[in-house]
């Protein structure tokens, strides 16, 4: 599997710029990781990049949060907080079907209800000390797809 060693948030921005300058119309990113492990950092770099101009903030308490005003619309979830009668509050699918981008943090209560081609990248902290800047991002495709996005990112990155 793919990893890649990342040393500071603005780093972590800087993937998340690259992922972004390399995704398309129904892209779907999971991001897992740990608390603080970097998966929002990572999409605020990534909507910076898309062209989103106000601050791209963590929808923990909100869920979903839309950000349909530039050319690839970016739909930013968090399921961490998701109570089972939330569930059927969001329409999932109805995001899944526009041409936007989805980044998915704390995936794992919604697996059944996702289409089985997607990104999904594990952030891991490799350090104890927690102020440590010091991450590995994993890679993990599903589908021809999203191995040609993660080939894209890393030749993209490097440069
Ligand atoms: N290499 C790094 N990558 C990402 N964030 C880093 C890194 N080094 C330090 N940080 C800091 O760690 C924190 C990561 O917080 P962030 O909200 O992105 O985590 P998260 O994975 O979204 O957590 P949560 O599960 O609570 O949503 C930020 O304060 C960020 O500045
Ligand atoms: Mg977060």
């Amino acid at each position: 599997m793919t990893k890649l060693e990342i040393n500071s948030a603005a780093e972590m921005q800087k993937l998340g710029a690259t992922l972004a300058q390399t995704a398309r119309p129904h892209d779907l990113l999971l991001l897992n990781g740990d608390l603080g492990a970097g998966k929002t950092t990572m999409t605020q770099g990534l909507g910076r990049e898309l062209g989103v101009r106000r601050p791209v903030k963590s929808p923990t308490f909100t869920i979903v949060r839309e950000y349909r005003e530039v050319k690839l619309p970016l739909f930013h979830m968090d399921f961490y907080r998701l109570e089972n009668d939330d569930l059927s509050s969001i329409d999932l699918a109805g995001y899944l079907a526009e041409p936007g981008l989805v980044v998915i943090e704390w995936p794992q209560l919604v697996m059944a209800d996702l289409p089985n081609e997607y990104l999904q990248l594990t952030i891991t902290r490799v350090d104890d000390s927690w102020a440590s800047t010091k991450r590995i991002v994993e890679f993990d495709p599903h589908g021809k797809r999203n191995e040609e996005w993660v080939k894209n990112v890393l030749t993209e990155f490097d440069e």
